[in-house]
C-alpha cells in the first residue's frame, strides 16, 4: 500500500530526529523525513521497515516535505540549535508554508531565541517549541516533552506527544514502553517557557551529576575505595531515596572494566568534563534574575575548572596540601553521612531550579504548573528520579510553595539529615577533598536558615563609600537612611 500523506514531518534525522521518527512510527503515526544527508534518510527508512508499524516516507527536499503533509501541516525540526532553525524555517516559508502550518523546534534552543522566533514568525506560521529530554534512548522509547507556544496548536500536537512520551504508573514510577500510564508530556506555556524549563532541567542535571561525582571522589579519596566498591555503594543507594537514572548509570559506569587494561574503565578516562552550554545558561539566568542557584553554578564551574588541567597540574605539583591528619573516619558512618549529604544537596539543587523557574515565570507572566513539571520529569528525562514524586506531591499540596525547603516533608528530611551533611562537608574540607557542590548546597541551606545575615555590614559599607543608603530595623524597609560617615560630626540623615 502506498501512502501519500504523513501525519508529521521530521526535518533533521540525526540521533534524536531519527529516534523520534521511529518512536512516532511505533505509535502508528506516519512520518515524512528529510535530512540534507541522504544517508540518514535511508537509514531511517531501513530502520522503519523493521518496525512493521506506521509508514515512513522519504522526502527529497523541504518542498517535498510540504507536499507529503495535509494542512494544517505539522513539521518537527530536529536541527542544531541556533541559526539552522531559522534557515530551515525561512526555506519552508519560501516553499509555501502557511500561517496555519505548525513548525515545532525540538532542539535545545536558548529560551529567549524561542520567544523572539515566536514574534518573528507571528502571522507567517504557527511556531511551537518542544524541549526533549532523555537522549537517544528517550527519543526512541519515551522522552520527557516540555511543549510551549500556541495553545491551539497544542491541541493538535498533544495526542502525538502524549503517545510517544515516557509514562508513569499511579505511584509515579516509570512503566515499560508501550504500557498505559500518565504521559510525561505537558504544555508548559507560551513560546520560550518550554525551553526555559528544559534549561533549568539541564541546570539541575549538571548539579545532580556533579554531586554524584563528588560522592564518588569522597569515597575514593577519603575511604580509598575502588571504582567497583563505589559502584556497589551506589547500587545500594539506588534502591532508596537516591534512586535515579543518573545513579543507575553511575553504577553501570563504575562497574565497567576497560577491555584493554582490565582496570576500571572510569580510571582510564581523563578528568576533563565537557559542556554544551545549557548549564551555563541556567547559571547566567540565575545571576541575571537574582535568584541564587549556587549548586547549579558550582557544577558549571567544576566542569570549567576540570578543563584547566595544565594549570591544575602545576598547582597540584607545587603546593603540598596540608590536611588534618589526626582526623578519624569510621567507614560505615562516613558512607551513611555521605548518603545524607548527597540527598540534602540534591534537594537544594532542585529547590534552586524550581525557584529560578518561579522567578522568571513571574517576570515573564507565565503561569507555570510546578507539579506538572515535576510530574513530566518522573520518567523519560535525564534527571528522572524517585525524588520527583515527592516534589510533585509538594507542589500538588501547595502550588504556590515559596521553596521546596518549606515543604513539610522536605523540611523534616533536611532537619533529620543535616548533621550528617555537615559532617561530610567538614571532613572533606579537613582532608583536602574538593566538594564545591555539596558545600555550596549546605551554604545555600544555612543562608536560608539564617535569621540574620551579615548583609547589614555590607549595606553599611555601600553607604560608606557610595552613599547607597540603608534601611533600619526599627523603620519600614522602604524608608532609606544615609550616614554622614566622612563628616566630623557624624550623623544619620533620612532620605
Ligand atoms: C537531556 C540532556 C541533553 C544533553 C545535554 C548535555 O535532557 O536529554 O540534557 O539535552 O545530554 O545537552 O549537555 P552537556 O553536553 O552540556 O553536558
Amino acid at each position: 500500500m502506498s501512502l501519500s500523506f504523513a501525519n508529521i514531518a521530521i526535518v533533521g534525522l540525526g540521533v534524536i530526529g531519527r529516534n523520534l521518527a521511529l518512536n512516532l512510527l511505533d505509535n502508528q503515526y506516519d512520518v515524512v523525513g528529510f535530512d540534507l544527508n541522504t544517508t540518514l534518510v535511508d537509514k531511517t527508512l531501513t530502520d522503519s521497515l523493521k518496525l512493521n508499524r506506521g509508514c515512513f516516507l522519504k522526502a527529497k527536499s523541504l518542498k517535498d516535505v510540504l507536499s507529503k503533509l495535509r494542512a494544517p501541516r505539522v513539521i518537527a525540526l530536529s536541527v542544531p540549535a541556533g541559526k539552522a532553525i531559522e534557515n530551515v524555517i525561512d526555506e519552508l516559508l519560501k516553499e509555501g508554508l502557511t500561517s496555519d502550518d505548525i513548525v515545532i523546534d525540538t532542539g535545545n534552543s536558548l529560551w529567549t531565541d524561542s520567544v523572539e522566533r515566536g514574534k518573528k514568525y507571528l502571522g507567517k506560521l504557527t511556531f511551537f517549541c518542544t524541549a526533549v529530554s532523555g537522549g537517544e534512548m528517550g527519543a526512541r522509547f519515551g522522552p520527557s516533552l516540555m511543549a510551549s507556544g500556541n495553545a491551539i496548536a497544542w491541541q493538535q500536537i498533544k495526542p502525538m506527544w502524549e503517545s510517544i512520551s515516557a509514562k508513569v504508573d499511579s505511584y509515579g514510577q516509570p512503566v515499560p514502553t508501550g504500557s498505559e500510564g500518565e504521559p510525561c508530556a505537558a504544555y508548559i506555556g507560551p513560546e520560550g517557557a518550554g525551553h526555559y524549563v528544559k534549561m533549568v532541567h539541564n541546570g539541575i542535571e549538571y548539579a545532580d551529576m556533579q554531586l554524584i561525582c563528588e560522592a564518588y571522589q569522597y569515597l575514593r579519596q577519603v575511604l580509598n575505595l575502588s571504582a567497583h566498591e563505589i559502584g556497589n555503594i551506589f547500587k545500594k543507594w539506588n534502591t532508596g531515596v537516591l534512586n535515579s537514572y543518573l545513579m543507575e548509570i553511575s553504577v553501570d559506569i563504575l562497574q565497567q572494566v576497560d577491555p584493554k587494561t582490565k582496570t576500571p574503565l572510569v580510571d582510564m578516562i581523563c578528568d576533563i568534563a565537557g559542556q554544551k552550554g545549557t548549564g551555563l545558561w541556567s547559571a547566567v539566568e540565575s545571576l541575571q534574575v537574582g535568584c541564587p542557584a549556587p549548586t547549579i553554578t558550582q557544577a558549571v564551574f567544576a566542569r570549567s575548572l576540570s578543563g584547566l588541567k595544565v594549570q591544575r597540574m602545576k598547582v597540584a605539583n607545587s603546593i603540598d596540601v596540608v590536611i588534618e591528619s589526626s582526623f578519624e573516619i569510621d567507614k560505615t558512618n562516613a558512607i551513611e553521612q555521605l548518603h545524607d549529604a548527597l540527598y540534602c544537596s540534591k534537594l537544594c539543587a532542585y529547590a534552586q531550579g524550581f525557584n529560578l523557574m518561579k522567578m522568571t515565570a513571574s517576570e515573564q507572566g507565565w503561569e507555570l504548573d510546578y507539579a506538572a513539571i515535576a510530574k513530566i520529569w518522573r520518567a523519560g528525562c535525564i534527571i528522572r528520579a524517585v525524588f520527583l514524586q515527592s516534589i510533585a506531591e509538594a507542589y500538588v499540596k501547595n502550588p504556590s510553595l515559596d521553596s521546596l525547603l518549606l515543604d513539610p516533608f522536605f523540611s523534616e528530611e533536611l532537619f533529620n539529615r543535616q548533621l550528617n551533611w555537615r559532617r561530610t562537608v567538614a571532613s572533606a574540607n579537613l582532608l583536602g577533598v574538593s566538594c564545591a557542590g555539596l558545600s555550596s548546597a549546605l551554604n545555600y541551606f544555612d543562608a536560608f536558615c539564617s535569621k540574620k545575615l551579615p548583609s547589614n555590614l555590607l549595606q553599611a559599607q555601600r553607604d560608606y563609600f557610595g552613599s547607597h543608603t540603608y534601611s533600619r530595623i526599627d523603620h519600614p524597609e522602604e524608608q532609606k537612611f544615609h550616614f554622614l560617615w566622612s563628616e566630623s560630626s557624624r550623623k544619620e540623615v533620612y532620605i
